[in-house]
Order: structure tokens, then C-alpha cells, then sequence
């Protein structure tokens, strides 16, 4: 048995329930409900955010065991700077203090990529950036990406750019590109299409998350508010996902 599930004995007994060999390849989270989870315990919305970067910790320690290969986390999309400055502020201090603590958000052989567009975000939060892929590089357990300033129609226009120039350059025929091409220019081009997105926190939507990827992805909701999304609920959407039907068009 697994040394992560020892410790909590309902979250081990269904984990045995887990197939191994049909573990989601690439698992995204969409990490919803912070600021709802704060306002319920009379907190600043900024708690609520301090309290699901350790969930995210938490997590992704636990998929990294599990032998998931790649996990999206969406930390902050293109539209989240429309929110106040107070907390567009207090996230990216956030932001900077999780990048900077590497072992605690990285540990167990954790590989960390960054992806979005980078050019809005600080000179400091970029050296972290830049700091903490090159500290996880090499290793050989689950990928993280953390999706910071990520919309999914930005990813694909930015993909889309890339494949003009090389028209332009002479590299590519108009009218020949594929979908492998396109799949490689995006953000996450190692990893394999999503399997599995999870969304807490009641919301019913993808909110711009990995649009190009998910287009056979099962997806898990749940009313519980990030913060207090917990390994039984991660252990419990792999269950749920496993009993799913993937037909990919076929029959
Ligand atoms: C998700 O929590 C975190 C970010 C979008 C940065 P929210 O801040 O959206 O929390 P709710 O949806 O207001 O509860
Ligand atoms: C999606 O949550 C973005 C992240 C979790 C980072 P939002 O709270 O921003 O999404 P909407 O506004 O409810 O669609
Ligand atoms: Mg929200």
C-alpha cells in the first residue's frame, strides 16, 4: 500500500478501489470557491487564497504519489485582473511566497512549469518563475504545471501566431497544418490532452481553462470549496472518473 494513504484510513480503504493501470494521464484543476470559503468563516478573501495554495500543496503531493504524470493547477486567469487591486496585489504577494518556498510546493520529486503569459506578471515573480523550474528540472515525478495569467483562448492564439511565422519563414505551407501541430505549440506540449478536469466550489464551467486540451475530458464538480478540497475528494473523483464510459466518438 501507498505510504500516503497510512494515514487516513477511509481515504485508504478507497483508494484500493483505484485501477493503477487506468490512472487519468493528465488531471486539471480548476481551484474555485477561495474567497466563498473565507466570507463563510468571516475572513478576508486573501485567507481564503493563503488557505487553497496549501491545498494545492497538499494535493499535488498526493497525485505525485498516486503516479499521475502531468496535473494543470489554474492559479489565475486572464480575467482575474479585472478584480480589485487590493487582491490582484495580495495574490501575486501570494504567489511570490509559494514560488519562493521550492521544496514545500515542490517536494517528492515534484516538476514545476509555469505556464501562461508571463509578460504581465513582475520582474521579481519571473526570476521565481524561473528559479523554481530550473530547481525541479530533470527530476523524473509528476509535472505541475501552474497556469498564471492562463486563459485558454490566449494559449491558442499564441499558438496559432507561432505556426504563422513559421509560414512566414517559409517552414510551413499555408493550409497544412494539423491538429499535432497546433498540439505542439501550445503551452503543455508534453503532456497528453486533459482526462479528467475537476472543478469545485458549485461552479458549472471552464472559466477559459484548457480549451484546446479538453476536448474529451471528463469532467468532476463538486459543491466544496477549494480550501477544503481534500484527498478523499481527489481519491473519489479518480473512482468516479474510472467508472466512466470514454467512448471517444466510437462505439
Ligand atoms: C479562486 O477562488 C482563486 C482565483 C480565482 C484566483 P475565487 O477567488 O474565485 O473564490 P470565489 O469564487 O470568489 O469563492
Ligand atoms: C477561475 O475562477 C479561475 C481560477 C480558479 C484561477 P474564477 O472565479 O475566476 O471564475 P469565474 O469568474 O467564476 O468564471
Ligand atoms: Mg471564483
Amino acid at each position: 500500500m501507498l505510504k500516503i494513504f497510512q494515514k487516513n484510513r477511509s481515504v485508504k480503504k478507497m483508494a484500493q478501489e483505484i485501477d493503477m493501470s487506468n490512472l487519468p494521464k493528465h488531471v486539471g484543476i480548476i481551484m474555485d470557491g477561495n474567497g466563498r470559503w473565507a466570507k463563510s468563516k468571516g475572513l478576508p478573501r486573501i485567507a481564503g487564497h493563503r488557505a487553497g495554495a496549501q491545498t494545492l500543496k497538499k494535493i499535488s503531493q498526493f497525485a505525485g504519489d498516486l503516479g499521475i504524470p502531468y496535473m494543470t493547477a489554474y492559479a489565475f486567469s486572464t480575467e482575474n485582473w479585472k478584480r480589485s487591486k487590493e487582491e490582484v496585489d495580495a495574490l501575486m504577494d501570494l504567489l511570490l511566497e509559494y514560488l519562493r518556498d521550492k521544496d514545500e510546493l515542490a517536494g517528492n520529486n515534484v516538476v514545476i512549469r509555469v505556464i501562461g503569459d508571463r509578460s504581465r506578471l513582475s520582474d521579481e515573480i519571473n526570476k521565481e518563475i524561473d528559479e523554481i523550474e530550473e530547481y525541479t528540472r530533470g527530476r523524473d515525478g509528476m509535472v505541475l504545471y501552474l497556469a498564471i495569467n492562463y486563459g485558454g483562448r490566449p494559449e491558442i492564439v499564441a499558438a496559432v501566431n507561432r505556426l504563422c511565422k513559421k509560414v512566414q519563414d517559409g517552414i510551413l505551407e499555408p493550409g497544412a497544418v494539423t491538429e499535432e501541430m497546433l498540439s505542439a505549440e501550445i503551452y503543455t506540449p508534453e503532456a497528453p490532452d486533459a482526462d479528467l478536469i475537476i472543478r469545485p466550489s458549485g461552479e458549472l464551467r471552464l472559466s477559459n481553462f484548457l480549451l484546446w486540451q479538453s476536448a474529451y475530458s471528463e469532467f468532476w464538480f463538486s459543491d466544496i470549496n477549494w480550501p477544503d478540497f481534500s484527498t478523499k475528494d481527489f481519491t473519489q473523483a479518480i473512482l468516479d472518473y474510472q467508472n466512466r464510459n470514454r467512448r471517444f466518438g466510437g462505439r
